[in-house]
């Protein structure tokens, strides 16, 4: 086959600050799923963009192509209509399991292609394969079904979606390319618009547990994002949202699941619950279906939810009554002194919980279930000297002695009487 584009040129065009064309883009994408551009030429190409950046209709090009890519799943035969979340993946990010049934108790149907955890932050599937007997792989017939019976589904996505973007995001991995905005945008909304949903919510997180370390940084995501799926006709926006601070008391696979439990049961942390009732009301009205968030946050505490969740868990194998699996060994980190907690920072937390066995390394290690970190004392709160403020777990107890060096001033108890202020955890709203 002779190609219309030559590989160098569209990297010199992009090296030297052009805008690409769409021909360019289109080419480009496609050539390199089929394998024509080679890896080290799209590695040149994403380089020249992490560095030069995109137009805003080079990004939305670029992420049409990666949708032309796959296949698009279609949900217009449901009678629901249709709302997902995304979130840029945050410590103790448990929200899509108290959230995807709370959504559905009001009508909408949530669709949630999920992934797994790499690194320090977790996977939502991980997340629930603690349940016993719970699969996280479905046909498309029976994620259709799940939706029209129970209105809520959390499985994973299929090989066939945007097929572009899972070669170009495993480059992008090992050439150092991956905090670009356009790509990152490109790589996340192409997914998201391909999966066929007609609202979607973005939890884009800022802070030191996040992607995006500074709040300027992610409101340029957010829009970039907010952007590309209004552009699709998804209707979208975004809330930023604190992630200096794990998220809850737990960060760990079968940990967070006993806490979603806990939040649909009527209970469980307040930051967990403010956001989940606050992204369940922005996919509402995506949705169509604006309710008050008042009669959102009764869901959560008079049953309807957590019904909405056994059927979801019991739909896909799991049983919802079952024991959730618990770590053999457990070991104390203790407050020293007596004082306030100032500072748990969610990056130190969420490597320690991956070093205990909550997250991989490599895409095929497994997850141990039970491992991960309890957080007993959060920031504001007072402590005693010689008070536990983290129970780590794990069954393998060599890797303690990790997971206590990256809490080493990952934490800091300020004096008796400090007043340390009270942080929020929606910081901003783009829509
Ligand atoms: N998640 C994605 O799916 N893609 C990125 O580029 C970053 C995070």
């Amino acid at each position: 086959m002779t190609e219309p584009f030559d590989a160098v040129d569209v990297i010199r065009t992009k090296r030297d600050r052009a805008e690409l064309s769409d021909a360019q883009v289109d080419w480009v994408l496609d050539a390199y799923t089929r394998g024509a551009v080679a890896e080290e030429q799209m590695s040149a190409l994403a380089m020249a963009i992490l560095l030069n950046g995109m137009t805003r209709a080079e990004v939305s090009r670029w992420t049409a192509a990666m949708i032309a890519s796959g296949e698009r799943m279609d949900f217009s035969g449901l009678s629901r209509p249709t709302a997902d979340k995304h979130s840029t993946g945050g410590v103790g990010d448990k929200i899509t399991l108290p959230l995807a049934p709370l959504v559905a108790v009001f009508g909408v149907a949530v669709p949630q292609l999920s992934g797994r955890g790499l690194g320090h932050t977790g996977g939502t599937l991980d997340k629930l394969e603690s349940i016993p007997g719970w699969r996280a792989s479905l046909s498309n017939a029976e994620m259709l079904a799940q939706l029209d019976d129970v209105g809520a589904v959390v499985c994973a996505a299929g090989a066939g979606l945007a097929p572009a973007d899972k070669k170009l995001y495993a480059l992008r991995d090992v050439t150092g390319t991956v905090e670009s905005i356009p790509l990152i945008a490109s790589s996340i909304m192409s997914k998201k618009i391909a999966e066929g949903t007609g609202a979607l919510v973005l939890d884009v997180k800022v802070g030191s547990g996040a992607f995006m370390k500074e709040l300027d940084q992610a409101r340029e995501l957010a829009r970039t994002m907010v952007d590309l799926g209004t552009d699709a006709g998804v209707r979208t926006v975004a809330l930023l949202t604190d992630m200096a601070v794990p998220l809850g008391r737990t960060a760990g696979n079968a940990l967070e699941v006993r806490e979603s439990v806990e939040v649909l049961d009527g209970g469980g942390p307040a930051d967990v619950v403010d956001l989940t009732v606050a992204l369940a009301v922005e996919m509402l009205d995506g949705a169509g279906r604006p309710t008050d968030p008042d009669e959102v946050r009764r869901a959560l505490g008079d049953g309807r939810a957590m019904d909405a969740w056994r059927r979801m868990i019991a739909a896909q194998g799991g049983d919802p009554d079952a024991a959730l699996p618990e770590a053999v060994h457990t070991e104390q980190v203790v407050a020293e002194s007596d004082g306030v907690l100032d500072t748990l920072d969610a990056y130190a937390v969420g490597v320690a919980a991956w070093r205990l066995g909550a997250g991989r390394s490599r895409r095929e290690d497994p997850v141990q279930a039970g491992a991960g970190v309890e957080i007993h004392v959060r920031p504001g709160e007072p402590v005693r000297a010689g008070q536990p403020l983290l129970t780590l777990h794990t069954d393998t107890p060599e890797r303690f002695a990790r997971a206590r060096e990256i809490l080493d001033g990952g934490w800091s108890v300020a004096p008796v009487g400090t007043t340390v202020p009270d942080r929020p955890i929606v910081l901003d709203r783009i829509g």
